[in-house]
């Protein structure tokens, strides 16, 4: 680009911010359907490691879409747009020595291997919330199922859009007749191993 000069010398390193917290920065990136759980599951696992005294942050697909993402549609190319977002603000988040939930459905391979190439495939631990879609569809947590199956919502990933499961992630979490507890905790217990 020009006329834009990095001041990225002049700043506390991440080193310098990871001893600080005496914890590693990472993104764990949840994918799956809308209403899989990557959320709650983000959230309690956040609160487990909050009190274990890690610093966490949690972004996640409806937040981010009412702020700095109010601007993107659910077309292909903006999902696309959106997770390149995402991607570029969990970084900074990392860079600071956070540990930083994204719980993004991220629906493509294609979407996912940009997230890792803009977060570095070294601080990216994919996790794949493998909820099938009849499960999904039944708890319809927001209704939103209700209205794609109506034509209310157009491309509803899992209706009328496509989910292309992932082919290798670090972990895959299968919420169906498991608790929370007993889920995130399989979370943490993996998480501990890479982040102190
Ligand atoms: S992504 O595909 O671009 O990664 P993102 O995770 O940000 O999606 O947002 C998904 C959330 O937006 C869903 O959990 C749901 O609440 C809401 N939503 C609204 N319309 C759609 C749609 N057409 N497809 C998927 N999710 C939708």
């Amino acid at each position: 680009m020009q006329n834009l000069y990095s001041t990225k010398d002049d700043l506390l390193t991440r080193a310098d911010k990871e001893k600080l917290l005496a914890q590693k920065g990472i993104c764990i990136w949840l994918t799956g359907l809308s209403g899989s759980g990557k959320t709650t599951i983000a959230n309690y696992a956040s609160r487990v490691l909050h009190k274990k005294g890690i610093y966490t942050q949690v972004l996640d697909g409806d937040n981010i879409r009412l702020g700095i993402n109010k601007n993107l549609s659910f077309s292909n190319e903006d999902r696309e747009e959106n997770i390149r977002r995402i991607a570029e603000v969990a970084k900074l988040f990392i860079e600071a020595g956070v540990v930083t939930f994204c719980c993004f459905v991220s629906p493509s391979h294609q979407m996912r291997s940009q997230a890792k190439s803009i977060v570095g495939a070294n601080d990216f631990f994919e996790v794949f919330v493998s909820t099938n879609l009849d499960t999904c569809e039944k708890r319809d947590v927001k209704g939103l199922y209700k209205k794609a199956r109506k034509g209310e919502i157009q491309e509803f990933t899992g209706v009328s859009s496509p989910f292309e499961p992932p082919q290798n992630p670090n972990l895959i979490l299968d919420t169906e007749n498991k608790s929370i507890k007993e889920i995130g905790d399989l979370l943490v217990n993996e998480l501990q191993k890479i982040i102190q």
